[in-house]
């Protein structure tokens, strides 16, 4: 088990690493770009948009829903019981810093420090239905 988890974690660290280097390359590519797109590739490698679960849940419909809801999807116990509801107000806090508004969670990701960032970001989220 605890190999899995190591494993699972190695993975995720390799996908975050490229998620960051495409996130730069995407914004060399297209300045123009809307700002909380271009600020979602920062999730893109594990979150998807369209309902399917890859390293991390599906963040389609993530505004509104319950934390550790997405269907399918093997939560930490950290996520399972954090019992948060995912609005504006609660996302920017996770995004900002992920490890103190769920401890313990496994989501690899450091956080997002920019407040205009995150908040184009969280619209771009609440157009996901
Ligand atoms: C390297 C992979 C990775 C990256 C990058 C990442 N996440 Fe996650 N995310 C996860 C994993 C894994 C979980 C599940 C955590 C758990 O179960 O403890 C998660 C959970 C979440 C949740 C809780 C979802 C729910 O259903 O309760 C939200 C919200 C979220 N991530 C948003 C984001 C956003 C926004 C970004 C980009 C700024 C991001 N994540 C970047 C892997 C990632």
């Amino acid at each position: 088990m605890y190999e899995i988890l190591r494993a699972r974690n190695t993975i995720a660290l390799v996908l975050f690493m490229a998620a960051a280097l495409g996130g730069v390359a995407l914004r060399a590519a297209d300045s123009s770009g809307n700002a909380g797109q271009e600020a979602f590739a920062q999730c893109a490698a594990c979150h998807s948009t369209d309902g399917s679960n890859g390293v991390g849940p599906s963040l389609k419909g993530i505004v509104g829903r319950a934390s550790g809801g997405a269907p399918g999807f093997a939560y930490s116990n950290a996520m399972k019981h954090a019992r948060l509801t995912w609005t504006a107000a609660t996302l920017d806090k996770y995004i900002a810093n992920p490890q103190a508004v769920v401890p313990g969670n496994v989501m690899p990701y450091a956080g997002m420090s920019d407040p205009g960032q995150r908040s184009a970001l969280i619209a771009y989220l609440s157009t996901l239905k």
